[in-house]
């Protein structure tokens, strides 16, 4: 029912103000009928011996993916010039459906064509369940919520990589293993002094993740070599954040401290000079927890996806990260809590009027976008995007702090959520429009947000390139195309051209 009502939604748009409510649901019916039906391409004249009783309206998604109903079919049919094929199923732990098109193109010729990936499932995974029309987000089953409230990031990291959360005896292990990595090889802080001042820090960092492998070349063959290399990056990549950061002000490198946690000892490597020392005010510490729990994990993202990728080439757990971040850098994924704070701030300066910003967003003739503003998966508010505005007030009221910006964007929501367009689109704030509002209070520089976010990540990405790693059905990533080029024509020569 989920997807019918999806492809739907621009027929409802116009339906809705029309027809009453029964209506309505006779034109779903029929509608839904009538896609079923026409996803097969030709109707074979007569169906083959194996095909099921039905098998005219094969896929039945509504039915796989409605719980109350149990409509669930054992096997989805294709029918393609006078063939019909049987399409196992694979019903996840919360009862989505997936259609199994491994024999696909050995059998029929066929393969899928899905731009931007938004109805294939690349693997099966134990890690993140989302159900975006719900507004869900768990961790290993865990609501993030919970999470949020009564974890904290060392032991969330734990939990996404190892499966289950620690005992207290393996959490104090995995802090004794995270102090004991902390530490940058010396000479990579003559890498961060060549690059040019006006480098972005994930730029740096990216490359920095990748060089990794040059320093720490022993790797990743047993699993006591994998926790080691797992845990040294976990480790090393807030201490290498934080010395960029420091570099590029041309201050003292601060070093990890044993005596401190996981946050802790970042805030103090970014703020803490010889001069003067960080003070540390516990909502601060408890808010960069929070953040960088509501992004340990988000399953097969664009990041994810990456350090999938290419980890599928079996490459280095160090160079799959590197290409995590690379991808998570853009805008339209984690550079969007710079870019969020960026249109706040030039919304501000030009005097606050988000109205207009509103109205670019919806002018199909103006690439601008509401930075911070919808989502692939999610069609309802992002669950850890609530979180995360309501940190705002706290970290906000406990520090005694007005920020311009976030009057902004609250009012921006208001008027952007109520607005037919918006809702029309499904387009509710993400977990980047407040997200930079709680960095700039922590005091972290724009620049730094989406290394901040990269941060946060790198338990997710460390998980998932594990679990990829471990999967029998595991094959290098390779898609095919539909080729549009020419067809075959001959070299010209030079002189004939
Ligand atoms: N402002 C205005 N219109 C939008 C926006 C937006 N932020 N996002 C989507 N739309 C419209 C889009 O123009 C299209 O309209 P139409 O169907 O009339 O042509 C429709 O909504 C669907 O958009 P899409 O680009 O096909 O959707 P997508 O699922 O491919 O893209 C997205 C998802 C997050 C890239 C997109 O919503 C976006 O660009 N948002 C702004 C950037 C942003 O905030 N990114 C952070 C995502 S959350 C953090 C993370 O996990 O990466």
């Amino acid at each position: 029912m989920v997807l019918s009502t999806l492809s739907l939604r621009p027929f409802f748009a116009i339906a809705a103000p029309l027809a009453d409510f029964l209506d309505l649901i006779a034109i779903i019916v029929y509608m839904i009928r009538f896609f079923s039906a026409n996803r097969i391409i030709h109707p074979p004249d007569k169906p083959s011996r194996d095909a099921p009783k039905g098998w005219a309206q094969p896929f039945a998604p509504y039915g796989c993916f409605n719980k109350r109903t149990k409509r669930m079919e054992e096997y989805a049919t294709l029918s393609y010039q006078g063939k019909t094929y049987r399409l196992p199923l694979i019903v996840g732990t919360e009862n989505e459906c997936a259609i199994d098109i491994l024999k696909l193109r050995n059998e029929s010729g066929l393969i899928t064509y899905d731009p931007g990936f938004a109805n294939s499932g690349a693997c099966k995974s134990s890690i993140t369940y989302m159900d975006g029309e719900r507004g869900i987000l768990r961790y290993r089953g865990i609501p993030v919520e919970e999470l949020a409230e009564k974890s904290t990031f060392k032991e969330t990291s734990y939990l996404l990589i190892n499966g289950r959360l620690p005992t207290e005896e393996e959490l104090r292990n995995f802090s004794i293993m995270l102090n004991d990595h902390s530490l940058v090889h010396e000479d990579m802080k003559t890498f961060y002094q060549n690059f040019p001042r006006a480098s972005h820090p994930m730029g740096i960092l990216s490359a920095m993740v990748n060089a990794l492998r040059s320093f720490y070349p022993e790797l990743q063959t047993g699993e006591e070599e994998i926790n080691f290399t797992v845990t040294r990056l976990l480790a090393k990549v807030r201490t290498m954040a934080a010395m960029s950061y420091k570099i590029s002000r041309g201050h003292t490198v601060a070093y990890p401290r044993p005596d401190l946690a996981y946050c802790e000892n970042f805030l103090n490597m970014m703020f803490h000079t010889p001069v003067k020392p960080y003070e540390f005010v516990k909502e601060v510490v408890r808010a960069l927890e929070v953040f960088w729990i509501l992004h340990a994990d988000h399953e097969q993202n664009c990041s994810t996806t990456a350090v999938r990728v290419v980890g599928s080439g079996r490459v280095n757990l160090y160079a799959a990260i590197s290409a995590g971040m690379a991808a998570l850098w853009g805008p339209l994924h984690g550079g969007a809590n710079q870019a969020v704070v960026e249109m706040l701030s030039d919304i501000y300066i030009s005097g606050g009027d988000y109205r207009k910003a509103v109205e670019r967003a919806k002018d199909k003739n103006d690439p601008f976008r509401l930075m911070g503003f919808g989502h692939r998966v999610y069609k309802t508010y992002d669950p850890r995007a609530k979180i995360m505005k309501k940190m705002c007030d706290d970290l906000l009221s406990a520090l005694d702090l007005k920020d311009p910006l976030l009057d902004i964007a609250k009012e921006l929501e208001e008027v952007a959520i109520k607005d037919a367009y918006f809702v029309d689109h499904n387009l509710y704030p993400n977990v980047d429009f407040y997200s930079g509002i709680v960095l700039r209070a922590i005091g972290i520089p724009t620049n730094m947000f989406t290394v901040m976010f990269a941060i946060g990540r790198l338990p997710g990405w460390i998980a998932q390139w594990k679990e990829s790693m471990d999967d029998p059905q595991w094959r290098i990533s390779r898609p095919r195309q539909i080729y549009t080029g020419p067809n075959e024509t001959h070299y010209v020569p030079m002189d004939q051209r």
